[in-house]
């Protein structure tokens, strides 16, 4: 089946989120790995919380206080390195097959966006950076509906913006959570399992599993 929007996630899916310390590894040390894997899980439990409570902080805030919980939990990381990796998160490698991708999807007529947790300005940075802002026609941040992923409203900001039935859209994410919440949502959902996790959410399957997005390609 076509589909006439393709939504990706952005951080994970579209982004290397490891990038960042990847790119200071040398400076950092043996313990860059665990540091970054702290880094990312807080600051999504940060997002879900925040929601929960209804206290809504920006992405971008959310990401500096994980990071310094981060640097408490491992204290062989010098916290003189904090300024370089927030840097480095405004300008996050891509995935190598990404530009390529997007850019076959366009050209076949698809409609292409990111809809992301992630606040406008990082958003904005990370996609011109990546050379990825000429492709997208639109990027949608929660920062609209000041909740985070998964809400139910964080989804709907497609379908209603584009007025678009839910199962017209096609939504791309590294995370299983994200893809449990825009297939409760009603989107053909396309999970992108690229660390070969097992499945989880059993009751909210994906429509599709792919290692990578190149088989979005031949799938149209
Ligand atoms: C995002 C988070 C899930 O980009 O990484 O929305």
């Amino acid at each position: 089946m076509r589909h006439a929007a393709y939504i990706f996630d952005a951080y994970g899916t579209l982004f290397d989120v490891h990038a960042a310390v990847r790119r200071h590894a040398a400076d950092i040390g043996p313990d860059g790995q665990l540091l970054s894997e702290i880094w990312r899980a807080k600051q999504l439990e940060y997002s879900w919380v925040r929601t929960l409570m209804g206290a809504y902080l920006d992405f971008w805030q959310l990401t500096e206080q994980a990071l310094d919980f981060a640097f408490r939990k491992v204290p062989s990381v010098d916290p003189a390195m904090r300024s370089k990796l927030l840097d480095a998160y405004w300008r996050l490698d891509c995935y190598p097959e990404v530009p390529a991708v997007l850019r076959n999807l366009k050209d076949n007529g698809a409609r292409l966006a990111i809809l992301s947790n992630g606040s406008p300005a990082m958003l904005e940075a990370a996609t011109r950076s990546a050379g990825l802002d000429l492709i997208l026609d639109e990027i949608f941040s929660v920062d609209s509906v000041r909740r985070f992923k998964t809400d139910q409203s964080v989804y709907d900001l497609v379908a209603s913006s584009w007025r678009l039935y839910p199962e017209a859209i096609s939504f791309q994410s590294s995370n299983r959570w994200d893809i449990a919440g825009a297939a409760k949502f009603g989107c053909r959902t396309v999970w992108i399992n690229r660390a070969d996790q097992p499945d989880e959410y059993r009751d909210l399957p994906p429509s599709l599993i792919l290692p990578s997005l190149e088989g979005l390609v031949t799938i149209g």
